[in-house]
């Protein structure tokens, strides 16, 4: 049987569009988890992609609609990522919320569904519209006539209180909820949104439906995930004997990136005998450049490592080995595969695909993970789970994956093998795309 072609919306695109060539697109992949993870399960079917960029495309697959500088720093800059991204990760970025922020996002959101709708004959088909960046997506997109549409949240839902203070939370709750299917990563993310419904809009909710403006609207959970390769256990000899550990991090204030450089200091200062023992290997990728909080970040983590490195180095070894860009693919999966460890400490993860990459590439590594980390709520017995907010339990934690044994190693990660194979993106597109 042939399979429905897939309309998806992001904000995101899936590739740097300077350089792709209207529908031949370049393997130029972009950071993040819900372009990266997409992309994957779109492999094999008909798909086109509309999302936000700074240049126009307009291709077979990929539609991208341009958008200029002021409209960027008040939709991206401000309204998206001061506001909504740390208010749902439980941060706080700002005391007072501008207007002229809203009235870009909300004219961002209404200029983007007119692109879509100006394909007039996708208006029956099925669009996967994505994240927060887009949640007034669903409710112009049913206006112009679409009445097929998914949105998936990517990041935690979280309390109603805490929510409550941004004045147009309403006009994004009701932009969802023109979607006729809601999917979230965990139950507990669903959960906060249905509670949201329940006592702010005052709607009788059941489990997983919700009757809104006399449409059904289904909830769903469902983890996105990473299409992975059958062949799971490759094996890859690793050269020297020194210990890895490895993190990967976007640079952002959610991943917990000093903390972790606090942790090596710790394990540095605690255990002499790890001295010239281990590599760590800490890759961050440029990431919202232009936010000033952003630059304040990198400022201070370049900061800590010279100082860590400054004060443990020594002729023959670099406790830290920083890369502060964007890494291709290829080294990537050499990291997987070199690392005993991985670190994954945010204060607050939507999910966390990294860790998932990492359990498709790694033979026996261990995970040392943040409990607030949607994914470990599925890995639990598997990872080491740590509180991100306390160093001294990262570094306790490291030390207990440095320590573990190699036929625990091997049990914990042919589990969490399985897991990502039962829970692939391809899963999760059916489910979102109601096939
Ligand atoms: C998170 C968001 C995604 C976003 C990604 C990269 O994972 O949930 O929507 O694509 O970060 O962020 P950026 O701002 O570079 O698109």
């Amino acid at each position: 049987m042939v399979k429905k072609k897939i309309i998806i919306a992001s904000y995101r695109c899936p590739y740097n569009t300077s350089y792709v060539n209207v529908s031949n697109h370049i393997d130029d992949l972009n950071v993040g988890g819900v372009s990266r993870g997409l992309i994957s399960a779109l492999k094999d079917r008909d798909y086109r992609w509309f999302c936000i960029d700074k240049q126009k495309v307009t291709g077979d697959k990929i539609v991208s609609m341009k958008i200029g500088r002021e409209d960027e720093r008040l939709f991206y800059d401000v309204f998206c990522n001061t506001y909504l991204w740390p208010m749902f990760h439980y941060i706080r970025k700002t005391d007072t919320y501008n207007e002229s922020a809203f009235n870009t996002y909300k004219k961002i959101n209404k200029k983007f569904a007119n692109l879509i709708a100006s394909y007039q004959e996708l208006k029956d088909q099925r669009v996967i519209v994505n994240d927060y960046q887009i949640t007034l997506l669903p409710y112009f997109l049913r206006k112009a006539g679409f009445k097929n549409i998914s949105f998936f949240w990517h990041i935690p839902w979280v309390d109603e209180m805490y929510i409550s203070t941004l004045p147009w939370i309403y006009d994004i709750v009701n932009g969802i909820l023109n979607a006729d299917i809601i999917g979230f990563h965990t139950e507990a993310y669903k959960e906060k949104f249905r509670e949201f419904v329940r006592l702010k809009l005052n709607i009788p909710v059941n489990k997983n439906r919700i009757i809104y403006d006399d449409r059904e609207v289904k909830l769903v959970v469902r983890p996105f995930g990473i299409k992975m390769d059958n062949k799971i256990n490759r094996i890859y000899t690793k050269k020297g004997n020194r210990k890895v550990i490895f993190s990967i991090d976007r640079l952002d204030f959610t991943k917990g990136i000093l903390q972790k450089i606090n942790a090596v200091e710790m394990l540095l200062e605690s255990e002499p005998s790890m001295h010239s023992h281990f590599d760590y290997y800490m890759v961050v990728s440029p990431s919202r450049e232009s936010i000033s909080t952003y630059k304040d970040l990198k400022k201070n983590v370049e900061q800590m490592v010279g100082m860590v490195n400054g004060k443990y180095n020594t002729k023959s070894w670099t406790p830290i080995k920083y890369f502060y860009r964007k890494i291709n693919e290829h080294d990537l999966i050499d990291f997987y595969k070199l690392a005993d460890i991985l670190i994954v400490t945010p204060f607050m993860d939507g999910l966390n695909l990294v860790t998932e990459e990492f359990i498709e590439h790694s033979q026996d590594g261990v995970i040392v993970i943040s409990k607030f980390a949607g994914i470990s709520t599925f890995i639990k017995k598997e990872v080491v789970i740590v509180n991100p907010y306390v160093v001294s339990d990262i570094y306790k934690g490291i030390l207990k994956g440095l320590k573990m044994s190699k036929t625990e190693r091997l049990i914990k990660m042919k589990k969490m093998k399985q897991f990502v194979m039962k829970n692939d993106v391809v899963k999760w597109l059916k489910v979102m795309s109601d096939e």
